[in-house]
């Protein structure tokens, strides 16, 4: 595959997937640009490459159905304004080809909402699962999908996918449209590099704990992760809708929750492989039911194996955020892919704050304990430094031991014994006007060092240390740093 760096978009069109799934205001104002701003350096590299760009995303869910509530032409002058260059809007995503022909290097061109066709997700609509023609639909969804992807491919000469938002989709505009491009002429943009980077440095130096937490709707579009991350970490927190297809697998009553019947065994699977491998999972207990699927609902907590008929899980309970918290505080390491619960609604975030307060926490703890460690680092650093000054300063001064003054030019060492000094010049010695402490050479004096291993942080065996030894606790009651 190419990289976006070793890539020459001059005279080339570049159609970059971007996830500007922004937050609007009921005026259709951008609450929240992060994900306008993260998208920039792509594109703009394009451009100052002397390229053109076709920008394309999704907004919301209208499910397949032009919906003007999430009309992409609302964030164009957003967009505009930031690129710095004048963004052209084409109001057919899957018609846009005379405009992105149109383009001339250092312009841009943004398509409307790619989710107004259910092509862009490829989920037949109108159709239930349970529908007997289903199967059918999906088959014929699926073949005109590819032919969606291929007239979006069609517009441009190059593939750039920087939706890292909605990297865990695969949908026509972040996986199928790649088939149409070939290896050299698809490549990931930078906030997506940056985050495979990420992930990548974090899990081939994994500082433990390891906890990860998946959570989301569904285990089927998980299992991939789980998989991997099964052999790596300590904790594994799998919450959100998933909770009840694992409640159901054990035999839980789940009313109308979110289940999928066909990853039954699936779940229990992994419950067993977690068991074999001696990984802590950590699966929600209880949850908040809802009577609708609405931020209006009426609402009680139960457990998730016993949710009354007409109840659905909606998000996870008291004692499963506790219990997600324990699991998250002290770790060292933290992946965090999904929501606990149906986050979109207010009424049914709490799961999902709670996590987020948890890592929150956990995080300061590091940052806390590195702070402390590097001020430490820097004490011991200047206390060896004076002493090596000390040293210099009567330069043959020969005392090993002792808390010993010199006064006058004599050295009175610390058994009492006292002797005339010379320097190594051999001629008299002045004493310093003020008389300093002499300062003995730095030994590594370790009287309760219980030999954690050179050059570790010595951890004194008290209340106030806690975390194992790599250097989070490093100082010892009074404030000296042992080595
Ligand atoms: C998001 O906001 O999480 C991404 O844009 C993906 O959106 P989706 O969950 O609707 O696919």
């Amino acid at each position: 595959m190419a990289t976006i760096d070793s890539y020459d978009f001059k005279g080339k069109r570049a159609i970059v997937r971007v996830d500007f799934n922004v937050p609007l205001d009921e005026n259709g104002k951008i609450t929240d640009d992060t994900r306008i701003r993260g998208a920039l350096p792509t594109l703009k590299k394009v451009l100052a490459d002397g390229g053109s760009l076709v920008i394309m995303s999704h907004m919301g869910k209208p499910k397949g159905k032009v919906n003007p509530k999430f009309s992409l032409s609302q964030i164009v002058d957003a967009v505009s304004e930031k690129l710095g260059v004048p963004v052209k809007f084409a109001p057919d995503c899957a018609k846009a080809a005379e405009a992105a022909a149109a383009l001339k290097p250092g312009e841009a061109l943004m398509l409307e909402n790619l989710r107004f066709y259910p092509e862009e997700e490829g989920k037949p609509v109108g159709i239930e699962k349970e529908d007997p023609a289903y199967e059918e639909a999906k088959k014929a969804m699926k073949a005109s999908q590819k032919e969606f992807a291929k007239t979006l491919a069609s517009y441009a000469d190059c593939y750039i996918n920087d939706a890292f938002g909605t990297a865990h989709r695969k949908h026509a505009s972040t996986a199928v449209i790649a088939d149409y491009f070939d290896a050299g002429n698809k490549m990931l943009g930078y906030l997506m590099e940056k985050e495979v980077k990420a992930v990548d440095n974090i899990l081939s130096d994994i500082k433990r704990p390891f906890t990860a937490i998946m959570g989301g709707s569904k285990v089927s579009t998980k299992i991939g992760i789980i998989e991997n991350l099964m052999d790596k970490v300590d904790n594994l927190i799998l919450c959100g809708g998933m909770t009840f297809t694992f409640a159901k697998a054990q035999g839980g009553k789940i009313g109308n929750s979110i289940c999928e019947d066909d990853k039954l065994q699936l779940a229990l699977d992994i419950i067993a492989k977690a068991k074999a491998k001696g990984v802590n999972l950590v699966l929600g207990t209880d949850c908040v039911a809802a009577d609708a699927f609405s931020n209006d609902a009426n609402t009680q907590i139960c457990p998730v194996n016993d949710i009354p008929d007409g109840w659905e899980g909606m998000d996870a309970g008291p004692a499963s955020r506790k219990a997600f918290a324990a699991a998250i505080e002290g770790a060292k390491t933290i992946l965090w892919n999904g929501p606990a619960g149906v986050f979109e609604f207010d009424k049914f975030a709490e799961g999902s704050r709670a996590i987020a307060e948890a890592i929150a926490k956990a995080a300061k703890a590091v940052n806390d304990s590195k702070v402390a460690k590097e001020k430490a680092d820097a004490e011991a650093k200047a206390k060896a430094e004076q002493g090596a000054a000390a040293q210099q300063q009567p330069q043959s001064q020969t005392a090993t031991t002792g808390s010993s003054i010199w006064s006058g030019g004599t050295y009175t060492n610390g058994g009492g014994s006292t002797r005339v000094y010379t320097n190594n010049g051999g001629g008299p010695y002045h004493a310093p006007q003020q008389q300093p402490t002499y300062q003995a050479p730095q030994q590594p004096q370790q009287p309760s060092n219980n030999g954690n291993g050179g050059g570790q942080p010595y951890i004194p065996p008290t209340s106030s240390c806690t975390g194992p030894i790599t250097g989070s606790c490093s100082t010892a009651p009074g404030g000296e740093v042992w080595w």
